[in-house]
């Protein structure tokens, strides 16, 4: 089965959660990870959901004001966490952050998925694979000692294809993430699951799901409506 990641982002609030939670009764599968605003990760857990954050602090604990740490997340229960997403890159400079952010969450039995993903400019000079191996070596290099086949996941998201409603065609879909597992094999001998993320949807699920070399999915907005979202990975093998 592969595994699906819903990623709420900084959407949904206490009434309308409570209408997705009554929604979803009884049709969540266990391949599937609800990642809200850290607020509402207990009305998952409690649910007996799998949850995981979107962030954590690059710090254990401390004077860091409005940060939360993997510590804390950890006593609501989370198994994952994300970390370098492409939006915490782009407003939070995370990209600096990214391997204490991996390091202290394996070294805390945290799963991590780490965002990977090119912006529409290199895209389009063909950098993409360059891009790729940059970011991967940040955060894999020192923490190797820690990473296992289970511990890290890799989730391609393009930059230019988060929540714009497009997404790269099969070929070159299956041709960056056969590339990424085998740089990860040659480079670390990792054999990691790489999902894809980026305008996943009802119109576009059964063409990816042609994809053989992708392990999973990450879902933004085609998460948050909960009969669509259903719906959507009624489809996934
Ligand atoms: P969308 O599915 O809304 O494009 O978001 C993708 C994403 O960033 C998931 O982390």
């Amino acid at each position: 089965m592969k595994l699906i990641c819903a990623n709420f982002k900084m959407n949904l609030t206490t009434p309308i959660l409570n209408i997705y939670l009554a929604a979803i009764d009884g049709k969540i599968k266990d391949n599937v990870i609800f990642f809200p605003s850290s607020l509402y990760l207990s009305m998952f857990k409690e649910r007996g959901y799998q949850v995981g954050s979107q962030n954590i602090s690059f710090k254990e604990s401390g004077s860091i004001t409005g940060d939360l740490s993997v510590i804390q997340l950890k006593e609501f229960g989370i198994s994952h966490t994300i970390v370098g997403h492409s939006e915490m890159r782009e407003y939070f400079n995370d990209s600096k952050h990214v391997k204490e952010k991996v390091n202290l969450a394996l070294r805390n039995k945290v799963k991590v998925i780490l965002c990977i993903g090119e912006k529409l400019e290199e895209y389009e000079k063909g950098k993409t694979i360059p891009v790729l191996k940059k970011e991967l070596d940040k955060a894999i290099k020192s923490n190797l000692k820690l990473i296992t086949n289970d511990n890290l996941i890799i989730a391609y998201e393009p930059i230019w294809a988060i929540g714009t409603g497009k997404i790269p065609t099969k070929e070159i879909l299956d041709n960056t993430i056969l590339e990424i597992k085998s740089y990860l094999k040659e480079q670390y001998n990792l054999n990691l699951k790489v999902l894809y993320g980026g305008s996943v949807n009802l119109d576009n699920i059964e063409e990816l799901e042609k994809v053989d070399s992708i392990d999973g999915y990450l879902i933004g907005g085609a998460s948050l409506n909960p009969e669509k979202f259903l719906s959507l990975i009624n489809k996934v093998n």
